[in-house]
């Protein structure tokens, strides 16, 4: 087996996505919360996975919902409290799961008293926590770097004359991460979580850490650029994606080892190219244990395009090194709706494809009932970058509704007669109560999937190989006896295996003995062993 006995808990493992607001409601506000979270471990724990990552729960004005952090040791009175989050790790770890917490380490909230001391004056202890530079002599911001969310990235701080950087929102200034002392604080910040038993961390655009020193003009975009910064006209390789954010995640790895579970570490590495994502596993032993694969989620759910990320993946990772591949997350389109177009055909075949491909599959709260973006209406607007590109974008409240417990008021999210905080959606269309009453629903596959994950050393942890098969369909074995076939187009078309089919999107074939060859009907993928 390519993995080894310690690793063995998340290589065969299944993580599951939660966005604490949107999750379950305790406290009758109609914002998710801790207590929620703890409440609903056991529909985790049947869902059969082994961790959870915690969109961020800590202290935050939530200008950018969780991501402006103003305090990274405290919980948010919102969510709950010190002692809501460690029961919740010790109630999820006796249910054989893990909490990976969300680190937000480029930038933190303006009202982090790091940063009200910085903004006191050019002599505050923490002015060089972050990112300060002198306007150019006509007044204008030092460079021309833009915000990842529109506009520059250098706000004016009236008092001192200076400008700050910020990679997002205005409100999120951007840490100075070539400062020692911000190393520092950091290191006891990750020892804070660890000590406390959380299991590791996801860690936010950890590709953009650190800048360039000189603060040089990002230069002009060309065609082979990627979409969004041909958009801006610009390619950001000075104010992301410099080479020594990879020192700054050794260091965590470092720290990590050092624990005798060592946590995980996995990146939000939103890059364009895979040669690039590989860059963050280092050697494969010494930096970031996984990073989510941005290229996947981009690709177009066709058995082509995808079947070749996954080999151009596979070929590129280190020696030792484990892909991550995930459908769905709180930025981007559900899985259901992106991929699928609300096809519940297609959702099956999304979700054989990540439980069954070799790596950790990460579902998005919801992925597990093929549950599709949320309605949003201008006047439901949360998310500050859809308040702002509306309607030509609108923005990330619409994968990030409430999830749908069951068909009552409230959606079993939150108590009836309280309006949560984003529409509900119709729970009537799509809901965990009526999936799991029903044997064919996407619930019910999605358990039976993960199920034979787990019971399966080929599914868990035994080698991808791509196998041919016609155009359209996609084809692979894993390890020695396990194949997965799936086709993906619009007419019935012929694979080769031999076996039995153990799970397929379409329950009746299950337990169906196969000679040589199979007839699957358009979306509709099978697990056969031999
Ligand atoms: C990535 C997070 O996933 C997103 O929600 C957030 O807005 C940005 N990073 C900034 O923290």
């Amino acid at each position: 087996m390519s993995t080894s006995d310690a690793d063995r808990w998340w290589h065969g493992g299944v993580f599951y996505q939660i966005y604490p607001r949107s999750f379950a409601d305790t406290n009758h506000d109609g914002v998710g919360d801790l207590p929620g979270i703890t409440a609903k471990l056991d529909y985790l724990a049947d869902l059969g996975i082994s961790g959870i990552w915690l969109s961020p729960v800590t202290v935050s004005p939530d200008r950018d919902w969780g991501y402006d952090v103003a305090d990274y040791c405290g919980i948010d009175p919102g969510f709950g409290t010190l002692a809501d989050l460690d029961t919740l790790v010790s109630e999820a770890g006796h249910r054989g799961i893990r909490i990976l917490m969300d680190l937000v380490p480029n930038h933190t909230s303006d009202q982090h008293s790091w940063f009200v001391d910085a903004r006191s004056g050019p002599d505050a202890a923490h002015r060089d926590w972050y990112v300060w530079a002198h306007p150019k002599p006509d007044g204008s911001p030092p460079n021309n770097w833009l915000s990842v969310f529109g506009g520059s990235a250098w706000e004016l701080d009236e008092a001192s004359g200076q400008y700050y950087l910020h990679n997002f929102e205005a409100q999120q200034p951007d840490l100075n991460w070539w400062s020692e002392d911000v190393r520092g604080a950091f290191d006891a910040i990750v020892r804070f979580w660890w000590d406390r038993g959380v299991s590791g961390f996801r860690i936010d655009v950890c590709n953009m850490m650190i800048k360039d020193a000189e603060l040089r003009d990002n230069p002009p975009a060309t065609e082979g650029d990627p979409l969004d910064q041909q958009l801006m006209g610009l390619r950001a390789v000075y104010n992301s994606d410099r080479p020594e954010a990879h020192d700054i995640l050794q260091r965590w790895r470092t720290i990590a080892d050092g624990y005798e579970t060592p946590p995980l570490l996995i990146g939000e590495t939103n890059v364009e190219q895979l040669t690039t994502l590989m860059e963050f596993y280092g050697d494969g032993r010494n930096e970031l244990h996984g990073g989510f694969n941005f290229v996947f989620i981009n690709a177009n759910l066709e058995a082509e395009a995808m079947r070749r990320v996954v080999e151009d993946t596979e070929a590129l990772l280190p020696e030792g090194a484990w892909p991550i591949w995930t459908g769905s997350n709180h930025d981007v389109s559900r899985l259901a709706t992106r991929w699928a177009g609300g096809d519940v055909a297609k959702v099956r075949c999304a979700l054989l494809i990540l439980l069954t491909l070799r790596g950790t599959p990460f579902l998005y709260q919801g992925d597990e009932i093929g549950l599709t973006d949320g309605p949003i209406f201008q006047s439901d607007l949360h998310d500050a970058v859809g308040i702002r590109f509306w309607p030509y974008y609108k923005g990330r409240d619409p994968e990030r509704t409430p999830m749908p417990w069951s068909n009552t008021p409230g959606g079993g999210f939150t108590s009836p007669g309280v309006t949560p905080w984003l529409p509900m959606g119709d729970p009537a269309a799509c809901n965990v109560a009526d999936q799991e009453a029903d044997v064919d629903s996407v619930l019910a596959f999605t358990r039976r999937a993960i199920a034979g994950r787990r019971h399966s050393d080929d599914l868990a942890v035994g080698p991808y190989r791509s196998l041919p098969s016609p155009t359209g369909t996609w084809a692979y074995a894993r390890g020695e006896r396990t194949v997965v076939a799936l086709n993906m187009s619009e007419r019935a078309q012929p694979v080769e295996a031999t076996g039995t089919i153990v799970l397929s999107t379409e329950r009746t074939l299950e337990g169906t003995a196969v000679e040589g060859a199979l007839t699957l009907a358009p979306w509709t993928g099978v697990v056969i062993t031999s």
